[in-house]
Formats: structure tokens, sequence, C-alpha cells
């Protein structure tokens, strides 16, 4: 196993392993039918700033990625905004297109967030931060690669002058204690009970929570 810098011809392994593993790591394809709306979700990471991206690499193949984002640190709010209002447009787009019932219920999940977002009772995310997406597939979990990866990540952060990172994972509420994340130092930031996969898991306490860390 080793850990190096992505490369143009990882796109479509990457692409492949956020579908894998999408559903709170597990497939996608037990909730979607087309992965292609799907992978827009992570467009921006490998378009704009794939010298970011680390992957883990295990006989050849990419096994596991972190896609990182340390361009708000350029504040460049303009483009920011462009890139998330893009992003929001898939759900609108789709509404015409394949697996209707799962993004619309994505599209209401957004708009309740958003509308909380506006009386100051929304998922809060620090401001002048990089961040952070990681995955593996099922084959190498638990076996210190995440740990790894996240640390040849936030080295490479620290030398790009990022002075603090943070990343959103969805948590089931037996794992907000000790995980990955605050094994790995991270602290929580902020943190709401989502309704995000009630189609997938109706009645469960599922959290999305924003993990940060000082570096
Ligand atoms: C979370 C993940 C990146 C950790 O990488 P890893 O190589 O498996 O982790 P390490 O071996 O370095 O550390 C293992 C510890 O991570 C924790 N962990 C495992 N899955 C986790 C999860 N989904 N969320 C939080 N912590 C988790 C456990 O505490 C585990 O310790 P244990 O083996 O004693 O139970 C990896 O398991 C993964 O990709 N999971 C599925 C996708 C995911 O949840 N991604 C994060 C959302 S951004």
């Amino acid at each position: 196993m080793f850990i190096r810098q992505y490369r143009q011809e990882d796109r479509k392994a990457i692409e492949r392993i956020n579908f894998e593993t999408g559903f709170m790591g597990e497939s996608m394809n037990k909730l979607i039918s087309s992965p292609r709306l799907w992978s827009l979700g992570i467009k921006h990471y490998l378009d704009y700033e794939p010298e970011s991206i680390f992957v883990a690499e295990e006989n050849g193949q990419v096994v596991g990625y972190i896609l990182g984002l340390l361009e708000e640190l350029k504040t460049d709010k303009k483009k920011m905004m462009a890139v998330s209002a893009l992003r929001n447009l898939r759900f609108l787009y789709s509404l015409i297109l394949e697996d209707k019932i799962f993004w619309l219920d994505k599209l209401k999940e957004s708009i309740i967030l958003f509308i909380k977002s506006l009386f100051g009772r929304g998922f809060k995310e620090p401001k002048n931060a990089g961040h952070l997406h990681i995955n593996l597939l099922p084959s190498v979990r638990g076996k210190s690669v995440g740990t790894q990866l996240l640390n040849r990540f936030l080295e490479y952060a620290k030398k790009k002058g990022t002075k603090i990172i943070f990343a959103n994972s969805y948590q089931r509420a037996e794992n907000l204690k000790d995980n990955f994340w605050t094994r790995n130092g991270f602290k929580e930031y902020s943190k709401i009970k989502t309704d995000f996969w009630r189609l997938a898991l109706p009645g469960k306490e599922i959290y999305l929570v924003c993990y940060v860390r000082s570096l």
C-alpha cells in the first residue's frame, strides 16, 4: 500500500469509489441506479484543485482517496458561490432525469437546511478553513490506511499555510464519540440530526457532524 498524489488517470477510479462508498461507507447502488449525478458532487474537487487530492494505491489499483479543498483560503468568494450554485442546480436538473424520488428528497432536505440556516439554526462550518473528504473501499478499512492518508494530506495542507481543516461526516448515534476523527485529533464543531438518509434508513438516528482540527 502506498500513498501518493492524484494523477489525472485516477479520475474514474475516484468516481467509482465515491459511488461505492457514498451511502455512509456502503454502495449508492442500494439507493440510485445511475452514478452520473452522484459524481457531480465531487466534480469541483477534481476540476479545481487536483493538487490537493491524495490516493492510496494497492497492487496498482486506487483503493481510497482524500479530496481536499484549501481554496477558501484564497477568499475567492464569487468563485466559491458559483461552484456552490452549480452544485445545487444538479438537484433541479436531476428532477427531470433518473432516480427522481431520491433526488427530490435531497432537494427537500437542502431547502430545509437552507431555511434553518437563515434562522441561525443551520449546520455550521468554520470560516477561512480548508476541508477534506475521505473514502476507502471496504476491503482496506480498519488497517490504518485512512490515518496514513489523512496524515499525508494534513502535512501537505500545513505546508500550504492552512491553519484550520474540517471534514463533514454522517455519523450514527453509536459512533459520535470515539471514532476516526476524534482519534486523529479532530473536535466536533457542529452537529445536527439529519433526515438525509431517511428513505433508506427510516427511523434511524443519523447526525451530520463537522469535525475541526488546527494544524
Ligand atoms: C472512515 C475511514 C476513512 C477510516 O479509515 P480506516 O483506514 O478504516 O481507519 P483507521 O484504520 O485509520 O482507524 C480505524 C478506526 O476508525 C474508526 N472508524 C471506522 N469507520 C468509521 C466511520 N465510518 N466513521 C468514523 N470513524 C470510523 C473506528 O474507530 C476504527 O477503529 P476500530 O478499528 O478500533 O473500530 C474509512 O473506514 C472509510 O472510508 N469508511 C467509509 C466511508 C466514510 O465513513 N468516510 C468518512 C466520511 S467523509
